[in-house]
């Protein structure tokens, strides 16, 4: 009786010891990021019921084609912020011919251990519970998991138009500020009502009543502007800094907001006003609003080279990852901890070079990582994903 007495007592110390190594060296290195537990998997794509433990560190996801590796990701992604990386149709989410199916992510972060459950339905919207509380708008879910998203087709972020990077500022904050997310929403709700009045043609209501959807559209418009660019001003510094580590040091990455700015709130607003008044003729030609955040965007430069119109395929994609490492680095400055970094095939895409600088720090938080094959001498949490199913 005393033996096993003692036995646990040394094995639980032991645990305990360990656990707080862990996390004495975490501090002392400043490392701290958040950390997924578990994942669970209900309905969802191809998986009919999984659960999927994670550690901290690299996880590799390792599997053929079309097994479900980018799938799970996208679960985990969908909690973090809501929506998916790949659709915006919820119901392709659902396996196919099911009626309801859930995703369940339990992680630790600084304020503690937190559970968030997704469900989708066939024939209504998604409902979300964390720690169990069902939450009443999708506003309430940004900041409880936050995560980083990387995959090939993030080269259009670099690329293509600048939606994408407008998304990218805006995903961003609206992690960072529940308030970003709400402004953001009203902002898009009374641009759709100046829109629709545009689209009326209805000159005598256009004339009566412009001017206060003019005044809603700016104050908004004052505070998504100014957000962003206190967003750029850090960003730009962090990815500068990336993209010399990258390209060991032989590029210089500028990065600037292009749109009406001015760094007094009152300043701004009563240009935005302005703006507004002066593209009216304009936007009532074309039946929309033509000036606005809603079509600012962001300008990459790369030693003074216009990298969306002439960077090569190769600069486009390091800036797209410089952008992303930096995009951690703001999680850690603004949050006080790293967010989980999920990498979706992205090692074959990149050259030996970058490819080692990316894995020498994705060590200091946790990363979820698919390939087709994993034969990195790296330590690494493996697991193999075979047809919606995954060995722990
Ligand atoms: N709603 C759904 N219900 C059932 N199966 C689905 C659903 N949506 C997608 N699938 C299937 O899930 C499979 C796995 O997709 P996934 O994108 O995760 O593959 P992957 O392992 O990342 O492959 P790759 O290495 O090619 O990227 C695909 O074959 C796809 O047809
Ligand atoms: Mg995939």
């Amino acid at each position: 009786m005393l033996f096993i007495f003692l036995f646990t007592l040394i094995i639980t110390t032991t645990f305990k010891l360990i656990i707080y190594f862990e996390n004495w060296l975490k501090i002392v290195y400043n490392i701290v990021s958040m950390e997924i537990k578990s994942v669970e998997l209900k309905n969802f794509r191809n998986y009919t019921l999984q659960k999927v433990g994670f550690k901290s560190g690299l996880n590799i996801l390792e599997g053929k084609n079309a097994q479900g590796k980018t799938n799970l990701l996208e679960a985990v992604f969908l909690c973090a912020i809501g929506k998916s990386p790949r659709t915006n149709k919820e119901k392709e989410l659902l396996k196919w011919n099911e009626q309801m199916g859930k995703v369940t992510i339990e992680f630790t972060k600084k304020s503690g251990t937190k559970k968030i459950e997704l469900y989708l339905f066939s024939n209504q919207n998604k409902a979300i519970k964390i720690n169990g509380v069902p939450i009443k708008k999708l506003g309430e879910l940004m900041g409880e998991l936050n995560a980083i998203y990387f995959s090939p087709d993030e080269l259009k972020l670099v690329k293509e138009s600048p939606d994408e990077r407008r998304r990218f500022m805006d995903i961003d904050l609206c992690q960072f500020n529940k308030n970003y997310f709400y402004a953001l929403n009203k902002y898009n709700k009374i641009l759709n009502q100046r829109n629709k009045l545009l689209k009326s043609g209805n000159l005598q209501s256009i004339k009566e009543t412009i001017s206060i959807w003019n005044e809603q559209l700016s104050e908004q418009a004052c505070y998504i502007i100014l957000k962003r660019l206190e967003l750029i001003d850090k960003l730009k510094v962090f990815a500068e800094r990336a993209h010399y580590y990258l390209t060991d040091n032989q590029e210089k990455m500028v990065l600037s907001y292009v749109g009406l700015t001015d760094t007094s709130k009152e300043t701004l607003k009563q240009k935005l006003v302005k703006l507004y008044e002066t593209s009216l003729e304009k936007d009532l030609n074309l039946g929309y609003t033509t000036v606005g955040p809603h079509r600012d965007d962001i300008k990459i430069m790369v030693n003074d080279v216009d990298i969306r119109h002439f960077g090569s395929q190769g600069q486009q994609r390091s800036c797209a990852l410089s952008l992303k490492l930096a995009e951690l680095e703001i999680f850690k400055s603004n949050l006080g901890e790293y967010p989980v970094l999920l990498l979706d095939d992205v090692l074959s895409e990149l050259d030996e070079f970058r490819r080692e600088k990316l894995l020498k720090i994705i060590n200091n938080f946790q990363t979820l990582l698919t390939c087709t094959e994993y034969n990195l001498n790296l330590p690494a949490n493996v697991l193999k994903v075979k047809s919606g199913t995954v060995e722990n």
